[in-house]
């Protein structure tokens, strides 16, 4: 389809935009700007024949296409060159690393077996009965700071929430948390990709740990995941044992990191817009709605793993090559003037709210469910415990971490 500017590259922008301390605070107007350039944007990146082979993909119609069709493979080791093709279509490379073999990583037939062995543990149906757990978690942090009166809430709630649910999911002793933050944060910011030896260091240290966390469920299983995970293994030739510990690591990681963020930068946007506060405290029956709200206005992904295209196609006016690499830009998709009434403003009780936040395709989130859960419950439980919450620093004073891939607040002071 045609959209105004669609074949025009945006140059210095990008390049200077998009790894800046101003995009991590704000990635918002670069977004909008990009949006009006075209819905596939190519990125300045040189190359032999002068022509990119990097593109991103600004608007919602043409996210989801990319998503949605097996054309474009996360897995570029997968695409056969051709002897005269110029540039470097493998630039970002696959996700690689202990994340690799990994459902997130792979196409079908293989995704579709890794992602089967464990789908029962997400579905809402299941995800529903671990309601009570998750309230007593949620309950038990907010027990041991609502005297004092203040507290870190990314610190102190929206980071321990997640990762307790994920841990007890899965069966990892709560001493381990220290160091999943440690490989996560690493991993996040895009450090794990990067061949520094201190940073290798730590994802050895994590993949040792949780080699040591198989050993003991081989030992002695237990009602958890990871047992489950393990005795498939052991059975046949459903996993293996690569396999095993990069599911056990994705499930960790996509497991907490993200909601982490979805529950810091939500209670952000809350003290942004005081009045949509009010609404939600008058009306807690809006939370689940809210939420969504907070996943299409700032939601923890704001892209996914890139995509490699598998053969030469038109996208948005573009010509892709075989071989080009696609950033889907969800955090922008999720604002596309196209799709929704006054996408620049947070409206927690949007009727028509087809975010892209999970994904779409055969790697749409399989934690959505669960998130959504979570979320449900830190909100609501927030809301209603403490009734004088608001912001103890200066707005200008909240710091954020991560990238153009995942970003979050790192710490979010909070009196009450
Ligand atoms: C607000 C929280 C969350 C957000 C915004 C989010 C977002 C996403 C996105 C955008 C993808 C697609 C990645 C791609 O296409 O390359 C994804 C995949 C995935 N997410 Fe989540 N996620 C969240 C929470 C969770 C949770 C709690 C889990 C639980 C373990 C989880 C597990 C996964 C897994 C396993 C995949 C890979 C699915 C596949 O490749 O088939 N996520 N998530």
């Amino acid at each position: 389809m045609n959209k105004p500017g669609g074949n025009s590259a945006p140059g210095g922008i990008l390049s200077t935009g998009l790894f800046s301390e101003a995009f991590l605070a704000d990635p918002f107007p670069l977004f909008a700007q990009l949006r009006s350039k075209g819905a596939v944007v190519a990125l300045p990146v040189p190359s032999g024949s002068g022509t990119s082979s990097f593109w991103m993909v600004t608007q919602l119609e043409e996210a989801i296409q990319v998503l949605k069709n097996q054309l474009f493979t996360v897995d570029p080791s997968t695409i056969p060159l051709d002897d005269n093709q110029p540039s470097s279509p493998r630039g970002l490379g696959g996700l690689g690393g202990i994340l690799g073999q990994s459902m997130i990583a792979v196409d079908e037939p293989d995704h579709r077996r890794l992602r089967s062995l464990v789908s029962k543990a997400f579905t809402p149906k299941y995800i529903q009965s671990l309601r009570p757990g998750i309230q007593k978690i949620a309950d038990d942090l907010l027990d041991r700071v609502q005297e004092q009166g203040h507290m870190d809430l990314v610190n102190e709630y929206a980071f321990p929430l997640p990762i307790n649910v994920i841990s007890n999911m899965l069966g990892v002793p709560s001493e381990g948390q220290a160091l999943i933050r440690e490989w996560s944060e690493l991993f996040s910011s895009g450090g794990a990709a990067r061949q520094d030896p201190s940073r290798l260091m730590i994802t050895q240290t994590f993949a040792e740990y949780l080699l040591k966390i198989i050993a003991e469920k081989r030992a002695h299983p237990q009602d958890d995941l990871i047992s489950q995970l393990v005795q498939i293994e052991e059975a046949g030739d459903r996993l293996d044992e690569g396999e095993l510990l990069s599911m056990i690591a994705l499930l960790i990681f996509a497991g907490h990191e993200t909601t982490s963020n979805l529950i810091g930068n939500g209670m952000l946007m809350l003290f942004d817009y005081p009045a949509q506060m009010q609404r939600l405290r008058a009306d807690p029956s809006l939370v689940p709605a809210a939420v969504e709200e907070f996943l299409r206005y700032n939601g923890p992904v704001l892209a996914p793993a890139p995509r490699y295209a598998t053969a030469d196609v038109t996208l948005g006016g573009q010509q892709i090559r075989k071989g080009d690499t696609i950033l889907t830009m969800l955090g922008s998709a999720n604002r596309d003037e196209a799709q929704f009434t006054q996408p620049e403003e947070l409206d927690i009780a949007r009727s028509l709210n087809r975010h892209v936040a999970f994904g779409q395709g055969i790697h749409v989130c399989l934690g959505a469910p669960l998130a959504r859960l979570e979320g449900d419950i830190a909100f609501t439980t927030l809301l209603r415990r403490l009734p004088a919450l608001r912001l103890a620093v200066a707005r200008d004073a909240i710091t954020w971490r991560g990238g153009f891939v995942l970003r979050g607040i790192s710490s979010l002071p909070v009196a009450f």
